[in-house]
């Protein structure tokens, strides 16, 4: 089966463009990305930029080093990734197998489909199906027990609810093959996979510098594992995929980790006031530990995310055939632009 292509979202310019307004009046509510601009990167970046006529050591040591050092890991157990995204489509090219099978719940972050026809492997969705879309733990398990790849994303994208503990742990008994747990919002969230890749063999947990570090355009994730996990990734990763300017600001952000938690902690109460905004214009908020809010907006779902575009505030919106049509995703962003979409949708709901 050919793998589907990710859909590429319209770049900002574009939308500017579409709306007749300046680029910095667009809003993202779509990406899940920080709104806190980087104005500490230039100091960070500055000493890699007189060196860009070599590569980066492929090894990628000092980013090993120091995310092992936030995560109480040895370096051995890290392999760094172009992003989370990267090291998705790795897992896909050094675990499947053709024709291998590979379970996620859906709907979820489409990469792991697509990483694993990418491979040749068959990829099994086991759909939640109640009204919040809580995780079908117990078909999920049972689906575990014949898979060879489980795909676990927690906290979920694009839900924002969490696995529990007890059932990452089932997922992790019940299969003979490899699971993936994909933590890209874990910061938002109070659960921790990290120490269980001690305990555990076959578990790989993935995580970004994309969201709670607000890097999202220097494009660095890593994976956390068991050294022959770690390994076998290894053996799969293009050589310098991660720039060295991308590796200096990564590895300044993990070592600023209280700064981190500082936004995470404005973040999360940001998400509250946006989520008594989305209620108070009459949409059901689902609960999320993420930075964003995913709301039941009805049949008309697609036409206010249109309207919405036309003055430049960009929802996230799902395809019309499929269980998140009546929904639209917003992104926590800053107080004004929360307010700016508030005021939009009660005029579009009015
Ligand atoms: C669940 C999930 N995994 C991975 C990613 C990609 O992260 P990165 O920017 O590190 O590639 C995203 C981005 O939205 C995501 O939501």
């Amino acid at each position: 089966m050919k793998a589907p292509t990710y859909q590429w979202q319209p770049t900002t310019a574009e939308i500017a463009a579409a709306a007749g307004i300046s680029p910095d009046q667009v809003e993202r509510f779509d990406h899940n990305t920080s709104p806190f601009p980087t104005e500490w990167a230039p100091t960070a970046a500055g000493p890699s930029l007189s060196s860009l006529n070599e590569y980066p050591g492929a090894d990628y040591r000092t980013l090993r080093i120091a995310a092992a050092e936030l995560n109480g890991l040895e370096p051995e157990q890290i392999v760094p990734g172009a992003g989370a995204d990267e090291l998705i489509l790795l897992c896909g090219r050094a675990f499947i197998d053709r024709g291998d099978n590979a379970v996620a719940a859906t709907p979820t972050y489409p990469l792991y489909e697509i990483s694993t026809l990418q491979a040749g492997g068959v990829f099994q969705s086991v759909p939640a199906t109640s009204p919040d879309f809580a995780y079908p733990s117990d078909q999920m398990i049972r689906a575990a027990r014949d898979a060879d790849l489980v795909w676990v994303c927690t906290p979920s994208n694009p839900i924002g609810n969490v696995v529990t503990a007890d059932t990452v742990e089932a997922l992790i008994a019940a299969t003979d093959g490899l699971v993936v747990v994909d933590a890209a919002y874990a910061e938002f969230s109070t659960g921790d996979w990290t120490e269980r890749v001690e305990t555990h063999h076959n578990l790989i947990v993935l995580r970004t510098l994309s969201k709670a570090f607000g890097l999202a355009g220097a494009r660095v994730g890593y994976a956390m594992g068991h050294p022959d996990l770690i390994a076998d990734l290894d053996g799969v990763r293009p050589p310098g995929s991660i720039s060295s300017v991308s590796v200096a600001l990564a590895c300044a952000a993990l070592g600023a980790s209280t700064s981190m938690e500082k936004t995470v902690a404005t973040t999360v109460a940001a998400r509250n006031d946006l989520a008594s905004g989305l209620q108070s214009v009459g949409l059901r908020v689902l609960t999320s530990e993420t930075n964003f809010l995913l709301c039941e907006v009805g049949p008309n779902a697609h036409d206010i995310a249109q309207q919405l575009m036309g003055v430049g505030l960009v929802a996230r919106k799902f395809p019309a055939d499929g269980p998140l049509r009546d929904y639209l995703r917003f992104t926590v962003r800053t107080p004004e632009a929360h307010k700016r979409l508030i005021a939009e949708l009660e005029r579009c709901l009015g």
